[in-house]
């Protein structure tokens, strides 16, 4: 089949997408985690590649096909995941969808932690790269247009606003993961956009559908 530029406009381009959870090991069958299904990333990637982007996916631990035309890096920890997207530089726009988990062990533990009559196991924990935040401040190698996503469940906008400050990025996605708006694990999103400019309020969309309006925000921005 034939495409118009039109349908097309991210060819040419390479896009970094990072998607789903990162696994943090405590011993070897205990992980830190946090809760993500990947979904919504893998909607992005699928509809950036379907724009002609030839898109590098990293992502976490998760139960999700590789969407056509996508280059996918699968990794377990958020330093493997941060160790990866910077091998996939350069990029012309990076979208970290991916829940990076905060904090990994400092001494994941050889054999099985058992449970004992002397007390708790201490976990020592030390915070894991931000690789929204590194790629944001890359440097000649930052991608032209960065983006991150922001969970938040309480004060979305203003949680998204600080931290598309505190990170460098360019755009946040802000979506609301308060236990009633049932994102987590369902179809839909509702999400803000905040940009330098001002925040756009998205009407709830299928997942799908968000990622299709971004990935089409993305090549206007880029072209
Ligand atoms: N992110 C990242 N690497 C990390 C942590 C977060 O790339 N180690 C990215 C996420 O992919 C997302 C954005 O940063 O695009 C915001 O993640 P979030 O967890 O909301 O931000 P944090 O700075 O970790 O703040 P919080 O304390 O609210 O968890
Ligand atoms: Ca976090």
């Amino acid at each position: 089949a034939h495409f118009s530029a039109a349908k097309k406009p991210l060819t040419g381009r390479h896009v970094l997408v990072t998607a789903g959870p990162t696994h943090e090991p405590i011993d070897p069958v205990r992980y830190i985690a946090n809760r993500s299904s990947g979904r919504q990333g893998f909607a992005i990637a699928g509809a950036l590649a379907r724009m002609g982007a030839r898109v590098t996916l990293v992502a976490g631990p998760v139960a999700l096909d590789t969407p056509p035309g996508v280059t996918r890096i699968d990794v377990e920890t958020a330093c493997q995941m941060a160790d990866a997207a910077d091998k996939a530089l350069p990029a012309d726009a990076a979208v970290c969808v991916a829940a990076v988990a905060d904090w990994r062990t400092s001494d994941e533990a050889s054999g099985k932690l058992k449970k004992s009559q002397d007390g708790l196991p201490h976990l020592n924990l030390v915070e894991n790269p931000d690789i929204l935040a590194r790629l944001s401040s890359g440097g000649k190698r930052r991608p032209g247009l960065v983006v991150g996503f922001a969970a938040e469940t309480d004060d979305v906008v203003n949680h998204a606003m600080a931290k598309r400050l505190r990170k460098g990025c360019d755009w946040i996605v802000a979506n609301d993961v308060s236990v009633e708006s049932g994102v987590m694990g369902g179809g839909d999103n509702t999400v803000h956009l905040v940009t330098d400019t001002g925040v756009e309020d998205w009407p709830t969309l299928p997942k799908q559908a968000v990622a299709e309006r971004l990935a089409e925000r993305i090549a206007g921005a880029l072209s």
